[in-house]
């Protein structure tokens, strides 16, 4: 199921693992975007409404195993449920453009497939939270293999989730490629090396056919 309809804005997620520069990319898009002459607001999963962010840290902190893996998706369904009907449904029926960091198919990677839960069974409870709501477009960052992971590693914060396993993390990576051929219309795999401006245009030819 689409998001649009005529009059209305898009939706746009940006997926990948972790140290493939999402945000700063997110945030490039949007100024892109902006100079377009295109509204747009930006957002990120798990959060962006004031009860999704409240889940955010029962999800963020603490120990790896506080939460089973059932659990561990009822509370991201329970967070994107709020997330779009407070933030995102709202920005797209005044015309905006929503460009969120993660979505959906973050659940699908890390729960439904590294997880173990099952893709089917996470797709279950997204149909329950938010009536099966999926992005016009969701763009998936994804590096060379080792080049991302190493990134990660780099950086100074590492929380519940992001710290398992490399192993965890590789399956992650393999779950989003899968569902990038699985849905080619939808979800677009984009080469994350290179310059940052480089990485922007694949992105913007990316939605190329969703621009004004
Ligand atoms: P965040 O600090 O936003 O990290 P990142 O920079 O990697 O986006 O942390 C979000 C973490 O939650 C990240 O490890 C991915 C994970 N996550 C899931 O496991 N399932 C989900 O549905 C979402 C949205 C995120």
């Amino acid at each position: 199921m689409s998001t649009s309809a005529p009059g209305r804005g898009r939706f746009i997620s940006l997926e990948g693992g972790e140290g493939v520069g999402k945000s700063t990319q997110l945030r490039a898009l949007s100024k892109a975007l902006t100079e377009r002459g295109i509204d747009c607001i930006l957002t990120r999963e798990p959060g962006g409404s004031a009860g999704a962010e409240a889940i955010r840290e029962l999800l963020l902190q603490g120990e790896d195993g506080r939460w089973s893996i059932e659990a561990e998706a009822l509370l991201f369904a329970a967070a994107r449920a709020d997330h779009v009907e407070k933030t995102i449904r709202p920005a797209l029926e005044r015309g905006q453009w929503v460009l969120s960091d993660r979505f959906v198919d973050s659940s699908f990677a890390y729960q439904g497939e590294a997880g173990g839960l099952g893709v089917g069974r996470v797709r279950e409870l997204h149909r329950f939270a938010t009536g099966g709501f999926l992005p016009d477009r969701t763009l998936l960052l994804s590096l060379a293999e080792g080049q991302e992971r190493a990134k990660a590693r780099d950086r100074d914060t590492v929380d519940r989730i992001g710290g398992r396993a490399e192993d965890f993390h590789q399956g992650v990576e393999l779950a989003f490629r899968a569902l990038a051929a699985d849905e080619p219309g939808r979800v677009r795999l984009i080469d994350a090396s290179g310059s940052e401006e480089q990485v922007t245009e694949r992105l913007l030819d990316a939605i190329s056919e969703l621009l004004p």
